[in-house]
């Protein structure tokens, strides 16, 4: 049984993630933004512990953990909470940026800081989940992808600062993915949605749990995931 910390437990990805490590008998520590939403986690993942933190506010995730029973080994942090705006630069306000950057980048990085002992005293894995948007930029997307493209970044160094501790570092970058975040992409283009056109929410969930369940002999660094036909 795996100590896993996941975020976004509550919508999409992360819901179906959750649920799936629930399934197996992981025990989970689930990342919510408040307390009535970590009351709500409680009640739909039983067992679950909550830790209540607000990636929008990186800043006093540490102050907040000092108040909270954190877990002193987490053998998986599963980054999924994430925030999207589109809209050109021309009419990008500044909290816009800071939100997304925050959120997707700023709070990860910081969550990933503060677990890292108790990542180094299981020989833990960490996993950001990423975006395409993180690989290339559309016109629109510039504030998501500048988020995205940083929390490779994030990735790109933890992994090498941290080979000699035994944390392993994943990104997984999914495509469109049949989520309420997709739901108001497509509000925000303009566009129908039709969710069965991309990737189920399950998918991303068993390729993220595909790169957890490696041996330790090799670790998956980058994961790509395309809508299919
Ligand atoms: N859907 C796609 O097409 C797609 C494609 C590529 C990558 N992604 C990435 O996949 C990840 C999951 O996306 P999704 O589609 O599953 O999104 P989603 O359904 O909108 O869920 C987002 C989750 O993030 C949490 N969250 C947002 N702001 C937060 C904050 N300030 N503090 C703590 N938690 C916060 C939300 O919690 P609340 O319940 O409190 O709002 C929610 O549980 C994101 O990183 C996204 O960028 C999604």
């Amino acid at each position: 049984m795996a100590t896993c910390l996941v975020t976004g437990a509550g919508s999409g990805i992360g819901a179906a993630l959750a649920a799936r490590l629930a399934e197996r008998g992981d025990e989970l520590w689930l990342l919510a933004r408040d307390a009535g939403r970590a009351a709500q986690l409680r009640e739909r993942y039983a067992g679950a512990r909550t830790l209540v933190g607000d990636l929008a506010d990186p800043g006093r995730l540490s102050w907040a953990f000092g108040h909270q029973t954190v877990p002193s080994r987490v053998d998986a942090l599963i980054h999924v909470a994430g925030v999207v705006e589109l809209g050109p630069v021309a009419e990008t306000s500044v909290a816009t940026w800071q939100q997304q950057l925050d959120v997707n980048a700023v709070g990860p990085a910081e969550l990933t800081r503060l677990m890292l002992p108790a990542l180094r005293a299981a020989r833990g894995h960490v996993v950001f989940v990423n975006s395409g948007a993180g690989l290339r930029v559309s016109p629109e997307w510039g504030s998501y992808a500048a988020s995205k493209f940083a929390v490779r970044a994030i990735a790109d160094a933890l992994r090498e600062e941290e080979r000699d501790t035994g944390v392993r570092v994943t990104t997984v970058y999914p495509g469109r993915t049949a989520t309420p975040m997709q739901e108001k992409v497509h509000r925000q283009e303009g566009a129908d949605y039709d969710p069965t056109r991309w990737i189920a929410p399950e998918s991303v969930a068993t390729t993220i749990l595909a790169a957890l369940d490696l041996p330790r002999d090799a670790v998956v660094s980058e994961l790509t995931v395309r809508p299919g036909s």
